[in-house]
């Protein structure tokens, strides 16, 4: 059985569906929670899907304390669902080519540091761009500028808000990231 560790900052409907998506496999499970937000919602849905759930503040994400969490958890995959952070050097050099973020936009249109959520989407529109979309990506050290695994499209309309085009990326995230992951941990391991 794989192993996924999952880090998010806020309300966590991506992490509640991939957790729930991997309980009824064989293949994987979502082992951990983190987040750096320790009202997080996600946290609250980890616990009550009987996962394991912390928080760790910025301090220890950047002394070394995070990373023994992660080293005694072991994790095939680390997957970043919504998580507003960058990842210290550490953390990305230790589990190379093991740590994947989704962002909700074509990158790399509308990526970079500040911009997550509803800013992206806002960005979007602003830009009068017909399509937005998901990217599905591995994390280096600069924001939004790892490879990129796998993109969706959805196209926007001239009554489309801010508000209406997240739902819409929140329908293709649920639909494919889980799917992706999947696919991911298929593949032979060659660290
Ligand atoms: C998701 O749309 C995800 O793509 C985005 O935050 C949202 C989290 O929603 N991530 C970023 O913007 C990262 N730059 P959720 O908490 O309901 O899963």
């Amino acid at each position: 059985m794989k192993r996924i560790v999952i880090f998010a900052s806020g309300n966590g409907t991506n992490a509640e569906n991939i957790i729930r998506y991997f309980q009824k496999s064989s293949l994987a499970k979502v082992v951990l929670v983190l987040s750096n937000k320790s009202d997080a919602k996600v946290l609250t849905r980890a616990k009550n899907l009987g996962v394991p759930a912390r928080h760790f503040s910025k301090e220890t994400l950047h002394s070394g304390e995070v990373l023994k969490t992660l080293t005694e958890f072991n994790p095939d995959l680390i997957v970043l669902a919504g998580f507003l952070l960058k990842l210290p050097e550490n953390i990305i050099s230790e589990f190379p080519g093991k740590i994947i973020n989704i962002h909700p936009a074509l990158l790399p249109k509308h990526g970079g540091k500040g911009m997550y959520g509803n800013f992206v989407h806002q960005a979007v529109i602003q830009a009068k761009d017909k399509e937005s979309g998901i990217s599905i990506h591995y994390v280096n050290d600069e924001y939004d500028s790892g490879a990129i695994i796998f993109q969706k499209s959805v196209s926007i309309t001239p009554e489309d808000t801010p508000e209406s085009l997240a739902k819409k990326i929140h329908e293709l995230e649920y639909k494919w990231f889980p799917k992706v992951i999947e696919e991911l941990i298929k593949k032979p391991d060659k660290s």
